[in-house]
């Protein structure tokens, strides 16, 4: 299981520092989310912030897009560093060609789906994926309960993979903690998102660790 700690949750008057902490501490991707106020009804930072960033860990930078026309902000977050980009299958721009953008520059893409949103909205685009998000909350803030009735399309997705022979990553964001993450695992993720979880712990170290030894 892979950890990426949600940037959300950090304490934003030391972004730098945030980083370096989770770096530390055992992340093995940073998660970004990227908030429009249109999208989801919360705003967060863009690619101009990210950008100052990006210089504070060498772990894959992956961008959750929750706004409306990602097609348009790919350049932006592409010269800012991220490595993987994930945008939502609801949003406004074309879908295939905004996979073909992101491609195009040489980064991984995932749609992500949300929690009222089935499994098999992506199944058009997954021999083009590296990944697929599954929310496990609504997406617009942390610190949310999960929502373990999504995990069969965790399942749905994995198998629909199998079937054709490819190997994506599927991972899970939001309300996962030391009670639920087993439940995930069991389901197959991949790769868990983990804000308050991580940044709100004593130790850090210590609950990444935790949280990975609980999908042994
Ligand atoms: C929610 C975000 C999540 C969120 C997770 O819209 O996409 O990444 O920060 O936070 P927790 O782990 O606190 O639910
Ligand atoms: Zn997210």
């Amino acid at each position: 299981m892979k950890i990426a700690p949600s940037l959300l949750s950090c304490d934003f008057s030391k972004m730098g520092s945030e980083i370096e902490r989770m770096d530390k501490a055992g992340a093995d991707w940073m998660h970004l989310d990227v908030m429009d106020g249109h999208f989801v009804p919360n705003i967060t930072f863009g690619a101009p912030v990210y950008k100052t960033v990006r210089k504070y860990s060498d772990k894959p930078y992956d961008v959750h897009l929750m706004i409306t026309d990602p097609l348009k902000y790919i350049d932006d977050f592409a010269n800012a560093g991220a490595d993987i980009i994930t945008f939502h299958v609801e949003c406004d721009s074309p879908i295939d060609e905004t996979i073909e953008k992101i491609k195009s520059r040489g980064i991984k893409v995932g749609l992500v789906i949300k929690p009222k949103t089935p499994a098999s909205a992506v199944f058009p685009y997954l021999d083009k994926l590296d990944l697929v998000l599954v929310m496990t909350v609504e997406p617009g803030f942390g610190g949310q309960s999960f929502m373990a009735d999504m995990l069969p399309k965790v399942t749905q997705i994995k198998d629909e993979c199998k079937k054709r022979g490819l190997d994506l990553l599927v991972e899970a964001d939001g309300g996962i903690g030391e009670g639920t993450i087993a439940q995930a695992a069991a389901a197959g993720v991949d790769v868990c998102v983990a804000g308050t979880a991580v940044f709100k712990a004593d130790d850090a170290a210590q609950a990444i660790e935790k949280l990975k030894s609980l999908c042994k």
